[in-house]
């Protein structure tokens, strides 16, 4: 499969302007939420290549991500008069380019989008490889279609405004990324201040991390073999998430996904002699950045049982993305409850 079209640039005029000389299209409409409008697209908004794009604004937040949304998001498409030959732009994190990317592929059965993503999850991980969808019924992503964005543009330059959470957030999926690649990236990311650092050293580490994930999609696109390792940290992940809503204090996704890659660094240590000085560091830089998610040995049947639930396992039985090491992917790890057991109480050693 070919490539998704990616830029790196913190040029996003000049970008979107090369994006679109290569399309044939009538009309460009922009979709953003309501802090991106605010905080992003000032940014751009006074370019040229900018002026008189009308833009739908949505509400912010993974709650509004829902078909009410993607509906008024068709009424006003209709509105503007958006036909076959419409481009939509994604400028938003995660929300907006899989709301707006969904929208938009089956708004007249389908328009062409390009993304801006404004946040750090989006840049590494939402706005790329061709997922969109809504939320449905009390289900994630629960309706949804997969089809790339035409172009991506990634850049740094609309972090400032974002808050640390979200910043960390998304760095933990480089961090996933880094551990599916090779040592000398994983370094790097370990080495690099999230919150303090400069932006240049970010974007730098941020395409590798863009180029990781894209390489994976291409090689598998509709998730049926090699894209599963991007599942990293996630069944442990998800688990910590959900016992969070479920206690009332929601953790931002990032966080638990990096509490989970914890977990799941464990079992791989466990069960497939993962090093563990690569585990100890992933520890200390998890435990310095996202400090911890305090479990007792009574939590350890509903994690259980939350993993059995996950979309990822099959049959009840509880399916891991691990590594033997660094860039070494066992896909699919049938893990039982006493290995997850001890895996959590040697996390709560390491973290607590
Ligand atoms: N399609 C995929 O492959 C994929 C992968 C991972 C996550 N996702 C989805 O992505 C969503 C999460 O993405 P997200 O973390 O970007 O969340 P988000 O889109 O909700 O953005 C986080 C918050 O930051 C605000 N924001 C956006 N840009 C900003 C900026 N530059 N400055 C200040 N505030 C800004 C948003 O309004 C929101 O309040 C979830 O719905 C998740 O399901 C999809
Ligand atoms: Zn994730």
């Amino acid at each position: 499969m070919e490539h998704q079209q990616i830029i790196f640039s913190n040029d996003i005029p000049g970008s979107l302007e090369t994006v679109l000389k290569g399309l044939d299209f009538n009309k460009v409409v922009i979709i953003t939420d309501v802090n991106a409008h605010q905080f992003a697209f000032p940014k751009i908004a006074d370019s040229p290549v900018m002026k008189g794009i009308p833009c739908i604004v949505i509400k912010s937040g993974d709650t509004c991500k829902t078909i009410e949304t993607a509906t008024t998001v068709w009424k006003q498409l209709e509105a503007e008069g958006a036909t076959r030959r419409t481009v939509v732009i994604n400028m938003g994190g995660g929300v907006v380019t899989d709301l707006g990317g969904f929208a938009a592929s089956v708004f007249k059965r389908g328009l062409r989008f390009i993304n801006v993503p404004t946040t750090l999850l989006g840049a590494v991980d939402a706005a790329i490889g061709g997922k969109t969808g809504v939320n449905f019924n009390g289900l994630k992503n629960e309706i949804g279609v997969f089809n790339e964005a035409c172009a991506v543009v990634v850049s740094t330059l609309f972090f400032d405004t974002l808050p640390p959470t979200e910043l960390k957030s998304g760095y933990a999926e480089m961090l996933k990324h880094g551990l599916l690649s090779d040592r000398s990236y994983f370094a790097n990311l370990l080495n690099h201040e999230i919150l303090t650092d400069d932006r240049e050293q970010l974007l730098g580490l941020l395409e590798r991390s863009v180029i990781i994930k894209r390489d994976i999609v291409a090689a598998d696109p509709h998730e049926q073999g090699l894209r599963r390792a991007l599942n990293l940290g996630h069944t442990a992940g998800h688990a910590f998430e959900s016992l969070a809503m479920k206690r009332m204090e929601p953790v931002p996704h990032g966080y638990a996904v990096a509490w989970g890659l914890v977990v799941e660094l464990i079992l791989s240590h466990m069960i497939y002699k993962f090093p563990s000085d690569i585990l100890h560091m992933v520890a200390a830089f998890v435990r310095d950045n996202y400090g911890t998610f305090a479990i007792t040995c009574d939590d350890y049947d509903t994690l259980i049982a939350l993993m059995r639930h996950d979309k990822k396992s099959i049959g009840g039985e509880i399916n891991c993305s691990l590594l033997a090491d660094i860039g070494n992917v066992k896909l699919g790890t049938v893990v039982s409850s006493d290995d997850i057991k001890a895996a959590l109480d040697i996390y709560r050693d390491l973290l607590q």
